[in-house]
């Protein structure tokens, strides 16, 4: 096979796996990537040439592109995600499920010279921190020159990884956009195929992606293995990958708390991973380890400690400003792939929700003439950028620590309009898993108090290797070996008023709830008992700065008994779906709720 260069491992496994894919995918070439500066800068300025990149102004965007994806692939394709287990039931109700000797004859067929005219790319990263006892090895095999120089910045990638990697075991992942080229066709800006497959094997512990150049769909250290076979991983070995940002937070006297959280999409997860402190928090730092995946292993002292994966950020990019996240405006002034927003005259980038007014005249994400009275927006609302870690502000001192940090906390959320107070803990270990497990979203942003949520498990509902209730049962089993577990905390910074209103008056005042929250996991707070759990009483939070009086703090805080006991019927809906793999500890915890409730007041307030 031209190109292959064997001297850059001596894995045999590896050497042969490459081999074959080569024979499969028949490429034109094969190249091994070093991970190196000078590489990226050759495949940006190939993709510069190809017209799969735009150069930006560089007096403007030093060392930044844009990339205009096909229309078609804009996004993660959840129908088109499989968990290929030999058993459908160990795939469980909430994934997609095909017989894995059925999907290999389907990936085969489509793998087949996939890669004619074009060159397959060795990609090897670290998964972590290299040589973290928390981290682990990738190879993907990639047709994307695209894919192979994000994965430079979202991962440690390159001939470090087959260092670390020695003769061990790696995750394959093999991904294709599946558009070969005949002799002499001309090549396309951004190839992709209509046919997409996202598939993971979790008993082999291997990934196939087809189809897709995009995201989570082609970035495969991301979400297929950071999350779906890393679970399932983890499940086997005693550890939790899960989908959460990763903070610190310093207190005036130097002491720092870190806290793991999960939400799902659209909850405003980045802009809470590099928070900024408002006014009347002199003193406070907060810093990021990570932004979306925490790998969090139990240490020998009986804590948890966690690791970021990745080492790069893949933002949402429309409705950052200054105003909503600093930190990563300042990350996107330089060396940044942009996807996906829009194009300005004089060669930067725009996106809506960014600083100022619209411009005149851009050019949107789909390449056409745009203006402030176009009717479509001029990116897309799933534009995002690529930009590496150590570029990051807020970036905590640890964030490549091999040891990982410490978690005392966990944090879910999701986006309420009703019932769920702005923050609570949960009673124990396993009533917090408990009220993970039930966590969602409203289906749609309404006013409307009948809106239906959307459940999301941990916010790993698309992102769990295996069956749900499994996984809800190995968080049990993880708190049982814990000496000191971290707290458990449900967050909603969504609530409404009677008006449709939002009641909390923004993102940025979120510090004053990670406060108590850290206050609690000291043991350093106070706290009243409710039928939901442990919440803040007006007095225990830190109001610096902002009027929210005892009254505005009541409409956020209490529970209507009513809508409390719909909510825990509401959960049987959930609980049902997985028979008898039901941890039963769940459904005690359920109608322990339902019992709470049935001796509280009408409404519950925590100022009595
Ligand atoms: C992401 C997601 O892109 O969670 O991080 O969808
Ligand atoms: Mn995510």
């Amino acid at each position: 096979m031209p190109g292959t260069d064997k001297d850059r491992s001596n894995n045999q496994a590896l050497l042969k796996w490459v081999e074959d894919m080569a024979r499969l995918c028949n490429p034109d070439q094969v190249h091994w990537c070093d991970g190196s500066d000078q590489e990226y800068q050759r495949l940006c300025a190939q993709m510069v040439e190809a017209g799969t990149l735009i150069e930006l102004n560089q007096d403007k965007r030093p060392g930044c592109y844009l990339a205009q994806s096909n229309p078609s692939d804009v996004a993660r394709v959840e129908n088109r995600t499989y968990v290929c287990s030999k058993d459908e039931k160990d795939a469980g109700p909430t994934n997609n499920w095909v017989d894995p000797a059925e999907m290999k004859k389907t990936m085969n067929g489509l793998f087949d010279g996939a890669m004619r005219g074009r060159t397959m790319y060795v990609v090897p990263f670290s998964m972590g921190p290299l040589g973290s006892h928390i981290a682990h090895i990738g190879v993907q095999l990639t047709d994307s020159p695209y894919v192979a120089a994000s994965m430079k910045i979202m991962t440690r990638m390159g001939q470090q990884a087959l260092d670390v990697l020695g003769d061990g075991a790696f995750v394959p992942c093999m991904h294709s956009v599946g558009a070969p080229l005949e002799p002499g066709q001309e090549d396309v800006s951004w190839p992709c195929n209509e046919t997409k497959y996202i598939v993971q094997y979790p008993e082999e512990r291997a990934i196939w992606s087809y189809g897709s150049g995009y995201g989570g769909n082609a970035l495969l250290g991301k979400k297929c293995f950071s999350l779906r076979i890393a679970s399932v991983m983890a499940r086997d070995q005693g550890w939790l990958a899960e989908h959460m940002l990763i903070l610190g937070l310093e207190n005036p006297k130097g002491e720092k708390t870190y806290v793991a959280a999960a939400f799902p999409s659209a909850c405003g997860k980045t802009n809470l991973a590099m928070l900024i402190p408002p006014e009347g928090f002199a003193g406070w730092k907060v810093s990021t380890v990570g932004d979306d995946i925490a790998w969090i292993k139990p240490g020998e002292d009986g804590r948890l400690y966690a690791i970021n994966p990745e080492a790069g950020y893949f933002g949402v990019v429309p409705g950052t400003s200054s105003k909503t996240n600093p930190n990563a405006m300042e990350m996107m002034k330089s060396d940044t792939m942009f996807t996906n927003v829009a194009l300005t005259d004089d060669g930067d980038v725009w996106w809506e929700g960014a600083d100022g007014d619209p411009p005149e005249h851009l050019t949107d994400w789909k390449g056409n003439d745009w203006t402030p009275a176009s009717e479509t927006p001029a990116a897309h609302p799933n534009a995002r950028f690529t930009c590496a870690t150590t570029k990051c502000p807020s970036a905590d001192p640890a964030w490549d620590d091999p040891a990982g940090v410490p978690i005392s906390a966990f944090i879910f959320g999701g986006r309420l309009s009703h019932t769920f107070p702005l923050v609570y803990q949960s009673f124990d270990w396993e009533h917090g898993v408990y009220m993970a497990a039930t966590m969602g979203s409203e289906a749609t942003a309404a006013a409307d108090n009948q809106a239906a949520i959307r459940r999301d498990p941990m916010a790993m509902l698309p992102f769990c290797g295996y069956n749900m209730a499994d996984y809800w049962n190995h968080w049990l089993e993880i708190g049982k070996g814990l000496a000191d577990p971290p707290k458990i905390f449900r967050v909603n910074w969504f609530r409404k008023d009677g008006d449709g209103k939002f009641i909390w008056p923004g993102f940025g005042e979120n510090m004053r709830v990670l406060q108590w929250i850290v206050e609690r996991a000291r043991e350093e707070a106070e706290a009243a008992e409710s039928p939901f759990g442990y919440q803040p009483r007006h007095q225990d939070i830190n109001w610096t700065g902002l009027e929210f009086g005892a009254g505005d703090f009541d409409g956020i805080m209490d529970i209507e008994r009513a809508g409390g006991a719909e909510e825990a019927e509401a959960q049987k809906e959930l609980f049902d779906r997985f028979d008898d793999r039901l941890p039963p500890e769940m459904e005690a915890q359920r109608q322990a709720l339902a019992e709470r409730l049935q001796s509280a007041p009408e409404v519950w307030r925590v100022s009595g």
